[in-house]
């Protein structure tokens, strides 16, 4: 993979290979020539996504960010204690927020640590990697602008020293089984004997709790569903009318899975034009933007074990919502 550096040397842009740029968009034919229609998640996130994202973090029904950094802040030391310094790589970094308990508690254990946060959206990258530059001057941040596939090829051929990667947020919950599979495959290869893979994962838990995190009262979850209609129409000269789709997110309890739905509210035609696509959307016909599936830690543990990824010590809050398992490869 050929990578170029950008920006005072402290942000590194993975570079497509030829055949995704070829193929881009190919898998919006595909999911919208489905039966149910389906959309890949990964449109949720340009720019004004992600910044809904972060929004979302915030809110007083989405519990996942809080929790997870309420158990990071109770354990960073801990954390740190146990793998030692080492060089701490962040898939899906956002705006690092809760990363900061870990780093605060790497400092202490030393003088010099380097840290590469990982993501998609190069103005949050941007804007984090500067000002953790700033607090933390005696680490080394260097930002890896990319999607996991590209960033996993970049780190399985550019190892330097021990490792702590760590994937956050239960963003592993948006991956189907067989996607989660491969993940995890490529981040055990990534990783050296001894290195370690600390991972966030959402808990399962009463469906009325997990609808309401969904469904949020303000409708900052349906303003970022729907953007992923209006990062279509930009992206491939789409025209879909915002206002003729619904937002819903149901619990799914035999997959134990949230589904995020837009529900088309007449019937209607959409034409995306660099697709050459025309889609025809019946009333009350679905599209499934996405799936944040809910964990059960114990067959986490086996999961991440059967990879060659063994489970060290996993930490929980009070209410057993939010887990995090370190493993050591
Ligand atoms: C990024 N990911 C873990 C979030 C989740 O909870 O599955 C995305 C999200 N979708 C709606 N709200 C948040």
């Amino acid at each position: 993979m050929i990578s170029k550096t950008l920006e005072a040397e402290n942000l590194t842009v993975l570079d497509h290979h030829y055949h995704e740029l070829k193929d881009e968009g190919q898998d919006v034919i595909k999911g919208l020539s489905n039966s149910p229609k389906t959309l890949s998640p990964k449109y949720l996130y340009d720019d004004r996504g992600s910044l809904l994202f972060e929004e979302i973090c915030d809110l007083p029904e989405y519990y996942p960010t809080r929790t997870e950094a309420g158990i990071l802040k109770q354990y960073a030391d801990e954390i740190a204690e146990i793998t030692g310094c080492c060089e701490l790589i962040e898939l899906g970094s956002g705006s690092s927020t809760k990363t900061q308990f870990l780093l605060d508690a790497y400092q202490k254990i030393s003088d010099y640590c380097k840290y590469l946060p990982i993501d998609v959206s190069g103005s949050i990258l941007k804007t984090s990697v500067l000002q953790l530059q700033e607090k933390y001057p005696e680490f080394q941040v260097h930002g890896l602008l990319g999607t996991y596939e590209q960033a996993l090829v970049h780190l399985e051929t550019n190892y330097l020293q021990s490792r702590l990667l760590f994937f956050l947020g239960s963003s592993l919950g948006n991956f189907n089984p067989q996607e989660c599979d491969q993940f995890l495959s490529k981040v055990a290869r990534t990783l050296h004997p001894g290195d370690y893979f600390l991972l966030g994962i959402d808990l399962q838990k009463p469906k009325h709790i997990l609808e309401a995190a969904y469904n949020d009262a303000q409708g900052v979850t349906a303003a970022f569903n729907l953007n992923m209609l209006s990062h279509l129409n930009w992206r491939f000269q789409g025209d879909f009318d915002l206002k003729l789709f619904k937002h819903q997110a149901i619990y799914n309890e035999v997959d134990n899975q949230i589904e995020m739905y837009l529900y088309s509210q007449g019937s209607h035609w959409v034409n995306i034009k660099d697709l050459n696509l025309t889609v025809f959307f019946e009333a009350g016909e679905s599209i499934l933007t996405e799936i944040s599936r809910k964990f059960d830690l114990t067959n986490m543990k086996e999961s991440l074990q059967n990879k060659g990824l063994n489970p060290v010590k996993t930490w929980t809050d009070e209410k057993g919502w939010f887990g995090l398992i370190l493993c050591q490869a």
